[in-house]
């Protein structure tokens, strides 16, 4: 029989998809999800009827969905959102040719205190929400009859986390089936000990179960595949292992020709593939991918990246995704990490508890460094029901959790063991640190261990006399810095967090060279901040822990002992709504804010950070006859920047080595504003700022206008009021109703101001100093999105957005 091409193509994907049913499946295990908000203790059984529960995907967030009130216990610092009971159910078939399989379930985080259940039988709890865990389901499974999966998540003893947690199944969930000899769960452990130009030595831990009843002899080795996918090292050349029953570690060594670095600039990533094969069988296969960079930190000179003295560019993030909640999205984790990386962040604190595992697959794919922290407190609390009541019986299981998920990547570089620990106040902390260190290096050496520190007197921080940390991390205290290295000899420094500034997108209150400590620090008058819960945006607001931006980017670029910053914060985000209370129920510190739109702050870094030419010139220019406004500008590649007002020359002006900005006081006439910048009289950029008239139309920008169907993905997209000219009109906010219609639904709404109390869901949104955010998710089926705002007096706005496989 003569065959055509199509026909063998059919052949080859039938032999491949047979070949793979033979070996490990990860099957993502997302969909399909029953829930029922609050408590029903019958749903564990298997033969429950959840029929009338509602059907859902994960991840899924429940308290984003609410409502913010007031009369939630989480308002202080979690939001204003509820916490509460939540069952999950998933039925499900495993088909009869797995009975000779191990198949497990892996949650990557449930906030929090879940318990599990397959088939009615109890397999755990997991208290810690931002850990990942799993279980084994083997025994408990019918094979080719339907299975039921229970998942009671309780999240209801508030307050808890510092910040808005979110609640219920978070993050995502896979079923990962193996054979009965196979790699274990995180069993491949890579690391580069040696780098040089001509060569890179991958060294290759295995972790290798055998839940059979016998012995086995197999070859176990890997392939290392470059970018391109081209093989460029093997093992194969290993001998025959002997894989006893129980299972057995082993170690390899490979070598890469001319290999290429990771990098910020270049992330280049390889691929590992660690095959298991039994008779000239392939019986498991697991793929890693990994990065060669070295790094070190120099008690004198700081941070160095292959070699490279790197200032470290860091920003701390928490893990909510602003309207969509904590609810783990990846096109959502891809937008914020591309707005920080346009604004030259180089690396990123998760703050203080392990990220979802996927949002560091992309910074190992967009070049950020990455510090993960364990824990916001250990023993002693922060607040009454978080995670203090279960250090004890957990953290050894949780911090090594963290480190056998997360060594693998590139971009991940530090280990933090916790952040402003209440224990470095007395000697328990040198106790409890000397063990989490211990617990990390059990695992991974090749990774220094940190703690966020505040207490910066040797003599008095128990945690640092543990000796045990190999990066002192320091929260605030600028003015402290230049005596850091007689006070701590020898030790390696790094700003774990900076600033604590505060500002709110677009609001700016005169005069800006006055300094406002919000909240203030006991010695200068009490301010008791804007009765509309605004906070200028001139970099002069701040908590009096913390420090202006600018004084904090001075302050670390002035010493070469101090490897860097991590700003608090990134993004602004759910909860810790500091200088206000209710109604105010998120952050006021991000340098982006909660819709991800940039406050002014952000040109600032980025005119440091970056070397791509920024001039940014604020305020808006729709002020009162009479007012005296400041207008600040910050800019880089060049030495003046000249304003003009209504074409008039106010003079040039240049940074210094102390002040990063240039600021000019004007009186106020209507008209237009304009800067531009110089190098030797050259022209270098142009900005200017019209009066803006009247609101005269609903103006929609998309990040991306082609989403792929697959119900996940997602378009942000910026709504501005602006005038018939085109500007934007800072000072006439006005109610939208969104509306989606077609193969997408709208995902949640936003404007950025953290003191707007209509929830996150609602298609009615004012804007907020001219604009707001609609967030446009897509549905499985392909076809075109309309996206439709409307607004009094003005002309409806739409939008199409379209969806492919
Ligand atoms: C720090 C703390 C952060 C955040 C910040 C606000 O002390 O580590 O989690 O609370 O203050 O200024």
């Amino acid at each position: 029989m003569k065959l055509n091409k199509h026909t063998l193509l059919v052949i080859a994907l039938l032999l491949s998809l047979f070949s793979t049913a033979q070996v490990r499946s990860v099957v993502d295990f997302n969909n399909g999800w029953k829930f029922l908000l609050g408590n029903d203790s019958l749903a564990s059984n298997a033969n429950y009827n959840d029929a009338k529960w509602r059907s859902l995907n994960l991840p899924h967030d429940w308290s984003i969905e609410s409502n913010f009130s007031s009369s939630f216990p989480a308002t202080n610092q979690g939001g204003a959102l509820p916490g509460g009971i939540g069952w999950y159910r998933k039925t499900f078939t495993v088909p009869a040719s797995s009975a000779d399989k191990k198949i497990r379930i892996e949650f990557d985080g449930v906030y929090k205190n879940s318990e599990v259940w397959i088939n009615g039988h109890y397999l755990g709890k997991r208290p810690y929400g931002y850990v990942n865990f799993s279980y084994d389901l083997t025994p408990y499974l019918n094979y080719g009859k339907p299975n039921v999966l229970a998942v009671k998540v309780d999240n209801s003893l508030q307050p808890d986390s510092r910040w808005y947690s979110g609640s219920g199944i978070y993050r995502d969930v896979k079923l990962v089936t193996t054979s009965k000899v196979a790699i274990a769960e995180a069993g491949v452990f890579i690391t580069t000990p040696v780098i040089n130009q001509s060569k890179a030595t991958v060294s290759i831990q295995y972790t290798v179960t055998n839940t059979g009843k016998q012995n086995e002899i197999v070859n176990l080795y890997t392939d290392v595949y470059d970018a391109a996918g081209k093989k460029v090292a093997t093992s194969k050349n290993i001998v025959k292992r002997t894989i006893p029953v129980g299972g057995y570690s082993y170690a390899s060594q490979l070598q890469i020709n001319a290999p290429i670095l990771w990098s910020i600039a270049k992330p280049y990533l390889y691929k590992a593939v660690t095959r298991i094969e039994r008779n000239g069988q392939l019986i498991d296969e697991v793929k890693t991918t990994f990065g060669i960079r070295s790094f070190r930190f120099d008690a004198a000179n700081g941070f160095f990246l292959n070699n490279q003295p790197l200032k470290i560019q860091g920003v701390c993030m928490h893990h909510d995704l602003g309207a969509l909640g904590a609810a783990y999205n990846h096109a959502a984790a891809k937008r914020q990490l591309t707005i920080l990386k346009e604004m030259g962040v180089n690396a990123i604190r998760f703050s203080h508890n392990p990220p979802a595992a996927a949002i560091l697959d992309l910074c190992d794919e967009m070049g950020f460094l990455v510090q993960v922290e364990a824990f916001d407190m250990w023993k002693k609390k922060k607040n009454k029901f978080d995670y203090n009541l279960y250090f004890d019986e957990w953290h050894a299981r949780d911090i090594q959790a963290m480190v056998l998920r997360d060594r693998n990547h590139p971009s991940v570089f530090m280990w933090s063991i916790g952040n402003e620990i209440r224990e470095q106040f007395d000697s328990t902390g040198t106790t409890i640190a000397k063990r989490l260190v211990d617990l990390v290096k059990a695992i991974d050496t090749t990774r220094p261990v940190t703690c966020a520190l505040t207490e910066n007197f040797p003599e008095k921080n128990f945690i640092w006399k543990s000796g045990a940390l190999d990066v002192l991390g320091f929260n605030y205290k600028l003015y402290d810095y230049a005596d850091l290295p007689k006070r701590f000899p020898g030790q390696s420094f790094v700003a774990t967090e900076t600033a604590s500034a505060l500002a709110s997108r677009g609001s700016y209150d005169m005069p800006s060279d006055s300094n406002r400590l919000w909240p203030p620090d006991g010695k200068t008058p009490t301010v008791k901040g804007n009765a509309d819960m605004s906070v200028s945006a001139y970099d002069h607001v701040y908590a009096y822990w913390g420090s202006s931006h600018e004084a904090a980017l001075l302050a670390v670029n002035k010493y070469k002992f101090m490897s860097g910053m991590f700003v608090w914060s990134g993004f602004d985000f759910i909860g810790e709504p500091v200088p206000y209370a209710w109604p105010a129920r998120s952050s006021y510190y991000g340098i982006v804010d909660l819709a991800g739109l940039p406050k002014d702050v952000y040109y600032l870094y980025q005119s440091e950070w970056t070397t791509k030419p920024v001039l940014h010139l604020f305020p808006h220019w729709n002020w009162n006859k009479g007012d005296t406004v400041d207008v600040w500008a910050y800019y880089n590649n060049a030495d003046e920047v000249e304003l003009f007002l209504n074409g008039k020359s106010l003079g040039s002006k240049s940074k210094t080595t102390d002040v990063l900005h240039v600021m000019w006081r004007v009186p106020y006439q209507p008209g237009i504003i304009k800067a531009v910048s110089k190098k030797n009289g050259k022209i270098i950029l142009t900005k200017e700022i019209r009066t803006a008239g009247a609101p005269a139309k609903i103006l929609l920008t998309a990040d991306k206008s082609k989403l792929k169907a697959n119900g996940k993905d997602l378009s942000f997209i910026t709504v501005k009021l602006v005038d018939k000219d085109g500007n934007l009109v800072p000072d006439a906010d006005q109610l939208l109703q969104i509306s989606v219609t077609g193969a997408g639904l709208l995902a949640g709404t936003d404007n950025g101001f953290p003191a707007d109390s209509s929830s996150f869901k609602n298609p009615r949104r004012k804007t907020w100093k001219g604009m707001a955010l609609a967030i446009v998710q897509s549905h499985v089926k392909k076809g075109n999105i309309t996206v439709l705002v409307k607004a009094d007096g003005l002309k409806q706005a739409m939008f199409t957005l379209r969806t492919e496989d």
